[in-house]
């Protein structure tokens, strides 16, 4: 088993940690099931965009639906980045965050009219519209406050992402953007819309995309739409190309090629004289975070060896969602000769599909040992639930040798306080 390389991590005299801090020194003091990420992991992931787009006009949007925690959002903002938001919720995070209005795009197949309004009324910079339908809601709301929506059209441009199918966005039969054959009409409605000014295109085809093959041929046919509404007198600035390259999780997993990227957008949609953005969410946050959690037990099932750690499908959708492989480490450093034998890494939600890990060859583990899911900053805590009445999973982030809790774990007070007994069933005095 190879401790996978992740910025950040690193074992110091046989114990993992993050930067300068010990991951056994956060258990004992936060406990887990806690996410641990490090800045220096954001900084290294934001660096590997800022080289490959150096000199070139691009605006990075993260996508705060990867992570929304204030913390990593706003180590990002420093950093220069702007916001993809898909709710008020995140909107209202990216503004608390420190990422202003005028850099944060809106986007999503189902906002609503309050939504957009609210998106208005912040002054943003730009709305992405997915149907014809948001096109007159987005519309009259816009009149209703009077101003005019600064509003980019999405584009389906049929290009199958080569994704998990749970996450491939861009293919006709998805329910997302507007068809690219129906693309010319849907900006004449636009520009006769009143309340709308139709700056820009966009499009997403999907997420995890590890090679740029699939980029470049929706970028293509991206930019060939730009030239032809250009001609029609659509005053085309800007162009969104969407959510950013996919991340290794295997250590086999090659690693994209950052330059290749940057490459295929210069040659597809670089003259096109637009300003181009990219709403990367995973590149950015998925290796600088770990899932910290402890074995609650070692059990020798009839034909497998099982794991039972105290972090669960509800800290960790990914594995029973999309069947994803994240790599799993000791937090003790094991002895370099090892043996490695199968064990399943399942935790005590009450569903077999609370599977983390099958017949995944690992070390010797002991009960009350600690592991660690790497490259788990990207849609890990931000698809956290209290499923089973477990408390929404802890996240911590680290700097040098320092640590701050980012979100604390609630008590179980606090849970039961969002809930109310109605009259009939309150004991009467
Ligand atoms: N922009 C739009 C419009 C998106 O829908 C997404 C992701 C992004 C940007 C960011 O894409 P990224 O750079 O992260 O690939 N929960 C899934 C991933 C869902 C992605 C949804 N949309 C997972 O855990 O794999």
């Amino acid at each position: 088993m190879t401790c996978f390389p992740t910025p950040g991590f690193h074992y110091v005299d046989g114990t993992l940690h993050a930067e300068g801090v010990a991951l056994s020194r956060i258990a004992a003091e936060i406990g887990t099931p806690t996410y641990v990420y490090t800045t220096e992991g954001l900084k290294a992931a934001w660096r590997a965009y800022a080289d490959a787009f150096a000199g070139r006009d691009v605006d990075i949007c993260y996508a705060l639906k990867a992570n929304s925690n204030l913390a990593v959002v706003r180590t990002l903002a420093q950093l220069g980045a702007g916001g993809d938001v898909v709710s008020s919720g995140e909107m209202h995070r990216a503004l608390a965050a420190g990422i202003p209005a005028d850099k944060i795009v809106f986007s999503g197949v189902g906002k609503t009219r309050e939504e957009l309004a609210e998106a208005l009324r912040a002054g943003i910079h730009q709305i992405n519209v997915e149907s014809l339908p948001e096109l007159d809601m987005l519309s009259s709301v816009a009149v209703e406050l009077g101003v005019e929506a600064p509003i980019a059209i999405r584009i389906n441009p049929d290009v199958d992402a080569e994704t998990h199918g749970k996450i491939a966005t861009g293919r006709k039969e998805d329910k997302f953007g507007i068809d690219y054959g129906h693309a010319s009409a849907a900006y004449a409605k636009a520009m006769a819309l009143p309340g709308l000014n139709p700056v820009g295109i966009a499009v997403h085809i999907g997420s995890q995309l590890l090679k740029t093959t699939p980029f470049r041929q929706a970028f293509g046919k991206l930019a060939g739409l730009v030239r032809e509404l250009q001609a029609q007198g659509v005053p085309l600035s800007r162009i969104d190309l969407g959510g950013g390259l996919g991340v290794p999780y295997k250590p086999e997993d090659a690693s994209p090629d950052y330059p290749a990227y940057a490459q295929a957008i210069t040659d597809t949609v670089g003259d096109l004289g637009c300003r181009v953005t990219l709403e990367p969410g995973r590149s950015l946050v998925a290796a600088a975070g770990l899932l910290l959690v402890r074995t609650i037990h070692v059990k020798e099932g009839l034909h497998r060896r099982f794991l039972v750690v105290d972090g669960a499908m509800n800290d960790l959708i990914r594995p029973a969602m999309y069947e994803a492989w994240h790599s799993v480490v000791p937090v003790a450093q094991p002895a370099a000769d090892a043996a490695l034998d199968p064990v399943d890494i399942v935790g005590p939600i009450c569903e077999t599909g609370d599977t983390f890990a099958r017949q995944r060859p690992m070390p010797p583990v002991a009960p009350d040992d600690l592991l660690a899911f790497l490259t788990a900053g990207a849609y890990g805590a931000a698809m956290s639930s209290t499923y089973n009445s477990r408390p929404l999973v802890a996240e911590v982030l680290v700097s040098g040798a320092e640590y701050a809790v980012v979100r604390r774990r609630p008590s179980f007070q606090e849970s039961l306080s969002l809930e109310k007994m109605p009259e009939w069933l309150s004991p009467r005095g």
